[in-house]
């Protein structure tokens, strides 16, 4: 953990045995939710309580990749993107959405928030910290994500870094029904905003890393299942997905030759034989950064079709 954290006195007073197995953070952007929860996986781990922490910001990943949703259950796998965990982690799971922001993908990050956290308890952890993006604004869909999160999940507890009136909206009713439980901590002064060109160079150096001596692998069309493969066009990132829906690597479009009926995709996995299906995203990689689309107009496509 970073030496300059500043730990206040309200969060060595948390009794977590109180928190229960399933802990959700709530915040702003920068109101310092993965900061916390690194502080609160330390201290679970400490008292022996086997906790998983669950990734769910697809923009500013702590674990894994951009793009991807990602599950760590420590002890082994406590290492930040930055100090550059393994992807998928491991022993963990990783989930590919597509995008660098909720908007728009609001479904993939529900399913896949509840598909990890029940990887996380298959895996033998005994609580799990979920932390989220900072979309809080109820008018881009910030409120409604939370609280379908919250009724999907049904945490125990609710921790909300708070700062002023913002998250008000979603802890309110939360707080009348008296469950699940809210903890409301004081936004840190120590917390610091990000700009923009700051959270997008972060992407493009955990992309870049990643794909440092990518290879090509090539992908008869109608030998896998490809979802969304109308957006297939050079650049698109790909998740590579196992058996059970889970991403072992991801990959970018190379190509998509319709006369031979083959999408070569660029991508660091060499052994493609667990891969049971594609899934286009709705991502450029660009130069290593992720830059996010408008959506696409479907226009269907599948083997069957010519040019
Ligand atoms: N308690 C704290 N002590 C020191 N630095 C902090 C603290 N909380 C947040 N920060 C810093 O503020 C920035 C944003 O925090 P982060 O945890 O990434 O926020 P979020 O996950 O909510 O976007 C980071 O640079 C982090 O190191
Ligand atoms: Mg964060």
């Amino acid at each position: 953990m970073d030496r300059s954290l500043q730990i206040p006195p309200r969060w060595k007073d948390l009794d977590l045995t109180a928190l229960g197995e399933r802990i959700l953070l709530l915040g702003a952007t920068d109101s310092g939710k993965s900061t916390f929860a690194w502080y609160l996986v330390h201290r679970l781990l400490e008292a022996g309580l086997r906790p998983a922490y669950l990734d769910c910001d697809i923009g500013q990943s702590t674990l894994g990749l951009p793009t991807t949703m990602n599950l760590a259950v420590p002890a082994e796998a406590l290492r930040t993107a930055e100090e550059g965990t393994p992807f998928p982690p491991q022993p963990g799971a990783s989930f590919f959405v597509g995008s660098i922001t909720p908007r728009g993908h609001m479904l993939p990050l529900l399913v896949g928030c509840q598909r990890l956290l029940e990887r996380a308890w298959e895996l033998g952890a005994r609580s799990v910290v979920v932390d989220t993006t900072g979309l809080i604004d109820p008018a881009q869909g910030g409120l409604a994500l939370k609280q379908w999160k919250v009724e999907l999940i049904r945490p125990n507890t609710v921790i909300a870094l708070v700062k002023g009136r913002e998250l008000e909206s979603i802890l309110w009713p939360l707080r009348l029904a008296g469950s699940p439980r809210v903890v409301e901590l004081p936004v840190s002064p120590e917390a610091r905003p990000r700009d923009r060109a700051e959270r997008i160079a972060r992407r493009q150096r955990l992309l870049n890393r990643y794909f440092q001596g990518a290879g090509l692998l090539s992908f008869p069309l109608g030998r896998l299942p490809i979802f969304d493969l109308y957006r297939a066009a050079a650049g698109r990132l790909v998740g590579l997905l196992d058996a059970r829906g889970f991403a072992v690597a991801l990959g970018v479009v190379e190509k998509l030759d319709r006369e031979t009926g083959t999408l070569w995709l660029r991508t660091p996995l060499q052994d493609a034989s667990h891969v049971a299906s594609l899934r286009i995203g709705a991502c450029w990689l660009q130069q290593g950064n992720a830059h996010p689309v408008s959506p696409t107009r479907p226009q269907p496509y599948h083997p069957g079709h010519r040019g």
